[in-house]
């Protein structure tokens, strides 16, 4: 079953002279449960890929949809994103002011749901990338591939259905980038769509399909060997 569909998507950055074409009509189908890896040079378009896909932000022309909606036609694409999208961001973005745990809780706490719920729901989370020692921590008082564990886990609060993470595995350890693989994929086993953009073919080979982008084009697909296993 189709959640994402990205249909003939361009993306233009700026006018004119100076205009930066960063996606060229791309189509890409992303299925439940499926684990789909981005590679491709620096500038290919690989986090403008992302950002469409999630509904951070909106395609010069073609079309996002996730699930039933097309995103074109939704006006409040922050409490869609919340509810439904969770995003491991390239420099992770987490909030200097608020403890591992308050940051996890945030995307609920955004969302209504009361603070005592929320705070449960980030130490389940928290205990499931393995950092439920580090819940009243602040950002600083972590090592890298902790902070990055923990952005995961508020990735993965509130079951969001589409992951999407834009190198997550970041300058970390092969243990720990191992570790963070073998967390996406037992969400995307679990029932979650994921999107992982990786420069590296050792996390790559953790996904189902691999899409090479080029240019702003899609110049190459290929299945893993994990996927021909299934
Ligand atoms: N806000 C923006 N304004 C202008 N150009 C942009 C903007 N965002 C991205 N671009 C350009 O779009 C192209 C694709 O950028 P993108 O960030 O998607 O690349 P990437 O594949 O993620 O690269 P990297 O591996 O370095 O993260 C690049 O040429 C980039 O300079
Ligand atoms: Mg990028």
């Amino acid at each position: 079953m189709t959640y994402v569909r990205l249909a003939g998507v361009t993306r233009v950055h700026g006018e004119g002279a100076t205009a930066v074409h960063a996606l060229k009509g791309v189509s890409l189908e992303l299925d439940v449960g499926e684990l789909v890896a981005v590679m491709g040079p620096s500038g290919s378009g690989k986090s403008t890929l992302l950002n469409l896909a999630g509904g951070l932000d909106r395609p010069t022309s073609g079309t996002v949809h996730i699930g039933e909606q097309d995103l074109a036609g939704v006006r409040d694409l922050a409490a869609l994103r919340r509810r439904s999208v969770g995003y491991v961001f390239q420099d992770l973005n987490l909030i200097t002011s608020l403890t591992a745990a308050e940051n996890v809780m945030l995307p609920r706490e955004l969302d209504g749901v009361r603070s005592g719920r929320a705070r449960q729901e980030a130490m389940a989370v928290l205990a499931e990338v393995d950092s439920a020692d580090l819940a009243d921590r602040f950002p600083e008082e972590l090592s890298g591939g902790q902070r990055q564990r923990i952005a995961i886990a508020r990735a993965l609060v509130g079951e969001r259905r589409l992951l999407l993470a834009d190198e997550p595995t970041g300058a970390l350890d092969t243990r720990t980038g191992d570790e963070i693989l073998r967390i996406l994929r037992a969400r995307c086993d679990a029932g979650a769509a994921v999107l992982l953009v990786t420069h590296e073919p050792r996390y790559a080979a953790w996904a189902d399909r691999v899409v090479f982008l080029r240019d702003g084009m899609i110049a190459d697909t290929t299945d893993t060997p994990l996927a021909s296993a299934r």
